[in-house]
């Protein structure tokens, strides 16, 4: 017996013995209670991470590694190691979907926050921080009071609100990929604990976070076509400035320790097996250093529906060595072995799969032993449902609620002369409406109904509808409800039976039988009706829109626990609303465009009318970033530090393949350079109202001379204010025109073009000439 095969033979008889001794799993890693395993290097946390992975991968035997690539991760009790669950959901509040969460002890919810597409609309990015700092703590609470097998979660879903369709439009924050990527980057700042040194390389993890779906991935199922077998045409200029941006900043910015690669291919290649993806551009371009986790079962479809891989063992040797890491499935788990005994992949490639696998676990404290004590073990279960994380739920909101349309200045309802309230409408009275998809049991919760009823006593519930779906209706009683009272207000829109996973629309307008119900109750009410509109998704309310009976409109997303509440205060004029449109509402007539069509540029040979505010130039329904408020505000350019800048760098030559004259690349400016030509640019806002409110500001670029694929416009900054009735105060963007004011050519390559660009803020503009 040579010495390695003795050590190997004492160390199983002493796992036999600590068998028999406890057949049940260890609480967790690195006990000190276990004396057998604690002295092992992986266990030092004096060690750095990196050390301490090789370590621990390095112990293992061929066969429990293959046990690590799957989400629920195996115990190894001879080296005092539990089973891991690397799926848990905590989309906005920890949530039900994912094993790695039970609801089931001491912790029975979590605080539900407003359904991502309404927190986007308060354009707010610190609160977008506060909001994600709190997820996080709950779920590390769930963690310390043992209702958690893993702290992984998968979100935040960064894809671009390509198409107004999109079932899962709603987790997203919209159609921009500015505000898209600082979302993602405030997420996961906030969800792994920034101020814990969350965000560095090898630091701790208050919990980690995954910027989902790598890429271009915003496409249920349309027409026929899947996400499964959906291959996505995408151009390297669309790629470059519409799809890739907030993956970059939530990976070069958020540092996040998690990316999901999605199920569709991108130009013929599934995401989960593009080197070029996940090798080249994240991991050596962007400087990712966490885990890569397929979508659930997103491997096996690679062979089984895309037919891209001949054989199961192609499809494991394909993801791994494009360089994925864990598949939510058990196919890696089936097929992993016979790919190596095939000789098609080599241990390493698994053994660098499970380095980054067990280097997340490390930083997250999984493998110190007992978290009591330690820097995130005294998170406690007063932590979750806390009466501040309840406010926060609510203040999310009350921010992120558009006002739509306000003629005459019906809202607000005055509370004393109201003496009667019909409260009509399928979602009136919902509770499941309200929450949206990816939602945990919240805190507690208010229905608009009961939320209204504590303004005005005497209220009057009616459906009207059968359901949302509205197939059938009770007009003639609506019709009556209505007319007997001072005011109604009509809660519709949209639930899951018309958008979510899975479930992308068909059409824009209202479904059934709503739009016919809305119309007959606003003309036969005593005054102009209010129409509330829950919903993620854009809807085509042109009727509304123009009818002189149908007095105001708000959408209110799906608002999560306390949205009812938020909502009955902008009705009755307690809060002031201030939120403003994250996405482009289309008219019914743009789903003639087929949802396969990924240009966001306009294309007249095909009539694609291009997508989103900075490419489609069709009529609108609302524009992005239209909201108004109980307040108007004024705008002024206070200063522009620079009107001319100049990029011109004395040894800086013209690029030999930057064919454009008076157009450089940018990555030939430099970072450095970059850095150098930041300018500032100072907007007064004022608040010309009577009643004090919160307020985004949105900065927008556009060049002078529109045309070759640049956009109409595009967003530059946003920031938000507080203010007095008749109170005036000054904002300070700070501009780099490397990022700002640069464009993607059709080489998908970010160049600064010479001449003139305007900025814009309302209806002021600024002129600002670029010299290359
Ligand atoms: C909660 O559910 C999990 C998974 O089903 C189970 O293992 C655990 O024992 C349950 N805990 C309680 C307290 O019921
Ligand atoms: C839906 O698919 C059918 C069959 O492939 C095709 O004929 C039709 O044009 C598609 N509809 C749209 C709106 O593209």
């Amino acid at each position: 017996m040579r010495p390695e095969n003795l050590r190997f033979f004492t160390f199983t008889i002493f796992t036999v013995l600590v068998l028999q001794v406890d057949s049940t799993q260890p609480p967790f890693s690195c006990d000190s209670s276990n004396p057998s395993t604690k002295t092992f290097p992986f266990c030092k946390t004096t060690l750095p991470i990196s050390q301490r992975a090789t370590d621990l991968v390095a112990r293992l035997t061929l066969e429990e590694k293959i046990s690590q690539l799957v989400n629920s991760a195996q115990p190894i009790p001879r080296l005092g190691i539990p089973g891991y669950q690397w799926w848990s959901e905590a989309l906005h509040g920890v949530a039900y979907a994912g094993p790695g969460i039970r609801f089931n002890g001491t912790i029975k919810r979590a605080t539900s926050f407003p359904q991502v597409i309404l927190s986007a609309a308060s354009f707010d990015a610190n609160q977008w921080y506060r909001i994600s700092q709190a997820i996080g703590k709950e779920a590390r609470a769930l963690y310390n009071a043992g209702q958690a097998t893993g702290m992984t979660f998968w979100a935040p879903n960064i894809n671009i609100f390509r198409d107004p369709r999109w079932g899962r439009g709603q987790e997203t924050p919209g159609e921009d990929p500015l505000m898209t990527g600082k979302y993602g980057v405030s997420y996961v700042r906030g969800l792994q604990g920034d101020s814990f040194r969350g965000g560095e390389i090898n630091g701790p993890l208050q919990a980690s976070a995954c910027c989902k779906h790598f890429t271009a991935y915003d496409l249920e199922n349309w027409n026929g076509t899947s996400r499964y077998v959906f291959d996505a045409y995408v151009t390297a200029q669309d790629l470059a400035d519409t799809y890739q941006p907030p993956f970059k900043s939530c990976v070069e910015e958020g540092r996040a320790s998690g990316i999901m690669c999605a199920y569709n291919r991108v130009n013929g290649i599934p995401n989960c097996a593009d080197s070029n993806f996940l090798s080249q551009t994240a991991r050596a371009q962007w400087g990712f250093d966490g885990y890569i986790a397929s979508d659930c079962d997103a491997v096996s479809i690679i062979h089984d529906a895309q037919g891209y891989a001949k054989t199961p063992e192609d499809a494991v040797v394909a993801v791994l060595k494009a360089g994925m890491d864990v598949n939510c499935g058990s196919y890696l788990q089936k097929h992993t072995r016979a790919a190596v005994d095939q000789k098609k992949l080599s241990v390493s490639e698994i053994d660098r799969a499970l380095h980054n696998l067990f280097s997340v676990r490390m930083r997250l404290g999984l493998f110190n032993g007992n978290p009591t004590g330690q820097q995130f073990g005294n998170i406690g279960p007063d932590q979750v449902c806390s009466q501040e994380n309840q406010m926060l739920a609510l203040d999310a909101a009350r921010n992120g609620i558009v006002l739509l349309k306000n003629s005459a200045g019906l809202l607000p309802l005055p509370k004393s002369k109201t003496m009667s309230l019909a409260v009509i409408g399928p979602n009136a009275n919902s509770v499941q409406t309200l929450l949206g998809n990816y939602a945990g049991p919240p805190c507690k919760l208010v229905t608009p109904l009961q939320a209204l009823q504590s303004y005005i006593e005497h209220t009057i519930p009616y459906p009207g509808c059968d359901s949302v779906q509205c197939s059938s209706a009770s007009i003639d009683g609506a019709v009556n409800v209505a007319k007997g009272a001072d005011h109604v207000v009509l809660i519709m829109g949209l639930d899951d039976t018309q958008e979510k996973e899975g479930l992308d629309r068909r059409d824009l307008v209202l479904p059934g039988k709503q739009q016919e119900l809305i119309i007959s109750v606003a003309k036969a009410a005593k005054n102009p009706v209010v129409l509330v509109l829950l919903s993620g998704g854009p809807i085509d309310v042109s009727f509304a829109k123009n009818d002189e009976n149908i007095g105001s409109i708000l959408w209110a997303g799906y608002p999560g626990e306390a949205g009812a509440i938020a909502l009955a205060e902008i009705i009755f004029g307690d809060h002031n609303p201030g939120g403003r449109l994250p996405v482009t509402w289309y008219p019914q007539e743009f789903t003639k465009v087929p949802m396969t069509d990924m240009r966001m540029r306009p294309q007249p040979s095909t009539g694609n009318p291009g997508r989103t505010y900075r490419f489609y130039e069709g009529e609108k329904v609302f524009e992005f970033g239209y909201g108004l408020s109980y307040s108007d505000y004024s705008y002024a350019f206070a200063s522009v530090a620079q009107n001319q800048l100049n990029v011109k760098d004395s040894s800086n030559q013209q690029s030999e393949n930057s064919e454009t004259p008076g157009c450089k690349l940018v990555s030939d400016i430099g970072e450095e350079q970059c850095e150098h030509i930041k300018f500032k640019v100072t907007v007064s806002v004022k608040n010309e109202g009577q009643m004090a409110g919160k307020h985004p500001v949105l900065l927008f670029a556009r060049h002078a001379k529109p045309g070759k694929g640049r956009p109409v416009k595009k967003l530059v900054g946003f920031q938000t204010v507080k203010l007095g009735a008749g109170e005036r105060t000054e904002i300070e963007y700070e501009l780099s025109p490397c990022e700002h004011l640069s464009s993607a050519n059709e080489d998908g390559v970010m160049v600064m073009e010479e001449g003139s660009q305007i900025l814009l803020v309302g209806d002021k503009e600024h002129p600002v000439t670029i010299i290359v």
